[in-house]
């Protein structure tokens, strides 16, 4: 047995093509989404899918190190509001991670669509809010960034490398243990 396919092809790429996506693709991604599961099934997510015109606004919140996004066709600006989730003991607030379940669920679906879908967190949040109408009490916790494949003429030189080097990540020793902390997976 291997990975699923879209969980081994999906990379934080950044080289995009600026090419429009169809309406019922924006559709599909944004229901894929919803389709997640959600603490007591509150769904306290909320989305705004902005392509054409409405990107200009939306570009200007990016960072520096963000200029790659720009080419982008679609910005979903993915927020939450505590209040609207569970919010159970040590610390248990569920809508940060309702919302994350959900983009994961988007970015799944827009890999087996052949798309990148590259979640990030470099923007200022509250211009975003201002741009979008977001209303002040929502965090803006991530914009995913989502378009095909294409030139990698904004890249910076590391992030050119990264589009083609290896995925990092630790041991999975170091992050998961098996029937008790911190017994090792395999051996
Ligand atoms: C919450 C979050 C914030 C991120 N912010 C940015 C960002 O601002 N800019 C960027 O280029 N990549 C960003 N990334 C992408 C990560 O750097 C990337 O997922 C990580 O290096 C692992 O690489 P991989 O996704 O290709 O396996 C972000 C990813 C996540 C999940």
């Amino acid at each position: 047995m291997t990975l699923m396919k879209e969980i081994e092809e999906r990379r934080a790429y950044r080289a995009l093509s600026p090419d429009p996506l169809p309406e019922d693709q924006v559709e599909r991604l944004l229901t894929a989404a919803h389709h997640a599961p959600s603490c007591f099934n509150k769904q306290s997510w909320r989305f705004v899918a902005v392509s054409g015109d409405a990107l200009a606004g939306l570009r200007e919140t990016l960072s520096e190190g963000n200029k790659w996004a720009t080419r982008a066709p679609l910005i979903v600006a993915a927020a939450q509001k505590p209040s609207l989730d569970c919010r159970l003991d040590e610390g248990r607030d569920y809508a940060p991670f309702d919302l994350g379940l959900a983009v994961m669920s988007l970015v799944l679906q827009a890999t087996h669509e052949g798309l990148v879908a590259h979640p990030i967190a470099g923007y200022s949040p509250g211009k975003v809010r201002k741009a979008l109408g977001i209303p002040e009490d929502y965090v803006v916790h991530t914009l995913v960034i989502v378009g095909g494949k294409g030139s990698d003429e904004l890249l910076s030189d590391w992030q050119k490398e990264r589009e083609t080097g290896p995925r990092l990540r630790e041991p999975l020793e170091k992050v998961a243990f098996r029937n008790r902390w911190p017994d090792p997976v395999s051996g």
